[in-house]
């Protein structure tokens, strides 16, 4: 299981006076990887040439299978979903390798980044390949996200903002963060016009959930209140905050959305595990792109699989990597992974939770398997990459299906009386005020 990333989300320094929230109203053996100057999407992986595109059609869609978001035009409208702990620069460098569309960032929380903590700071950074460029934040005060906004736009730091209101974790929907926010419709709207104004012409989205359970559904108002202020675009993650991550996303809802969000493009979430299930999202719900998270852990080809479905290209099957194919996309993992954090060990230890799902269903052995999940440099890595059958073929539906995060139903962690009213009491913007401060993702 993949853990969140504790860093991402640093709180306030000590002796920072925090202000009540919205007060202001508002290869080894076998040396698989010596080709360090080669395109690091092996051909039989990569994507072939455009062709003519699949039915596609809603607002912001531009035909051919393409997406705009404000501004930003994408020929495939595909986005890798942000993952706190994985979707850094060295990541979405590698989907970006064999795919299209949009790459947004691990979620930075605004109040965070407006302190510049070295953490952060070093989150938003993009390398030169990487464009458009996407930043996820995270907030729950509509004075700090302006600020968070203004400081990404006014140092030429983003080409595309996210704002992420799906944040199940009950630390943080018991403060009133996360999932539990666009509850209070004053406050949801004070951060997204904010945010929205303050990005000038940088294109503002908004990720959000279904709503806190079943009996708490948000995403319909939110829906129409984040197009109202302007955002670029919706996308929801079609699951409850009290679902987490159990059960089936409820393409439904994201139809229902689609039918009420009708100026710019709505985008669905949640349980693509495959090119084929995403053209089956579009189709059933009519939404205008999709939004890939756990589904591309460990299988960063499927961006490929992605790209081409959306371009109509006859594939029938996705990409079907041999073990050597997986390997070699694997230690280019590690690689970019030495090159984000600059630190061969860190990298080493960060790529551990990813071993699980790159040989998911690859008959590597329980000796190796263990090895590479604790291997601490890359010459380690090579050895043991090195030692694999490299001709070993792909496994099949053993190596498909879901990954990452499942977890079961939870009874939402609240503020008392959150429920009671949907306008930001004062007591709340007390509470609100810790809701930042330890955030692990959607
Ligand atoms: C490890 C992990 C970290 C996540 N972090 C974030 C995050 O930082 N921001 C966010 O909006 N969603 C986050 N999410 C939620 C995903 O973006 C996505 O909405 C969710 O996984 C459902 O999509 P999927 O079924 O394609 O995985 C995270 C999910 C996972 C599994």
């Amino acid at each position: 299981m993949p853990g969140a990333a504790p860093g991402a989300v640093p709180g306030a320094p000590p002796g920072r006076v925090r202000e009540p929230i919205g007060a202001q109203v508002r290869a080894p053996r076998r040396a698989i990887w010596e080709n360090r100057g080669m395109p690091a999407t092996p051909t039989a992986l990569a994507p072939a040439p455009a062709a003519p595109t699949p039915a596609q059609s809603g607002v912001g869609s531009l035909g051919s299978g393409a997406l705009r978001i404000g501004p930003l035009s994408l020929d495939v409208p595909v986005v890798l979903a942000p993952m706190a702990g994985i979707t850094n620069t060295a990541f979405r460098r590698l989907c970006r390798e064999y795919g299209a569309g949009l790459y947004v960032s691990e979620m930075i929380t605004s109040r965070a980044l407006v302190e510049r903590t070295p953490e952060s700071m070093r989150l938003i950074r993009h390398h030169e390949s990487e464009t458009p460029r996407s930043i996820q934040l995270y907030g729950v005060d509509p004075a700090t996200m302006r600020e968070a906004v203004t400081m990404l736009v006014a140092e030429d730091r983003a080409d595309h903002i996210d704002m992420n209101f799906g944040c199940p974790v009950p630390k943080v929907t018991r403060k009133g963060g996360g999932a539990a926010l666009p509850w209070k419709l004053d406050l949801f709207r004070a951060i997204v016009e904010n945010a929205v104004r303050a990005a000038g012409d940088v294109p503002v989205t908004v990720k959000m959930r279904k709503g806190i359970d079943a009996d708490h559904l948000t995403y319909l108002e939110a829906g129409r209140i984040a197009e109202g202020a302007g955002v670029a675009s919706v996308a929801l993650h079609a699951r409850t905050a009290s679902e987490f991550y159990s059960g089936h996303a409820d393409w439904d809802a994201i139809g229902t959305l689609k039918q009420t969000v009708t100026s710019v493009p709505v985008l669905g979430n949640g349980d693509i595990w495959s090119a084929e299930d995403a053209l089956r999202m579009v189709e059933q719900t009519g939404c205008d792109g999709v939004v890939v998270g756990r589904g591309c852990l460990g299988k960063p080809w499927l961006f490929g699989d992605l790209a081409a479905a959306f371009r109509g290209e006859a594939r029938e099957h996705g990409a079907q990597p041999s073990l050597g194919e997986v390997a070699r996309a694997f230690r280019r993992h590690v690689e970019l992974l030495v090159d984000f954090f600059d630190d061969e060990n860190r990298a080493c230890r960060d790529i551990r939770k990813h071993v699980a799902w790159y040989f998911k269903g690859y008959p590597i052995g329980g000796e190796t398997r263990a090895a590479l999940a604790m291997a601490s440099s890359l010459a380690e890595f090579d050895e043991l990459l090195g030692g694999l059958d490299h001709d070993a073929p792909y496994p099949g539906a053993e190596a498909e299906g879901p990954r990452g995060r499942a977890g079961t139903p939870k009874v939402p962690a609240l503020p008392e009386n959150w429920l009671d009213s949907r306008e930001l009491r004062e007591d709340h913007r007390l509470t609100l005020v810790d809701a930042e401060l330890s955030t692990s993702g959607g």
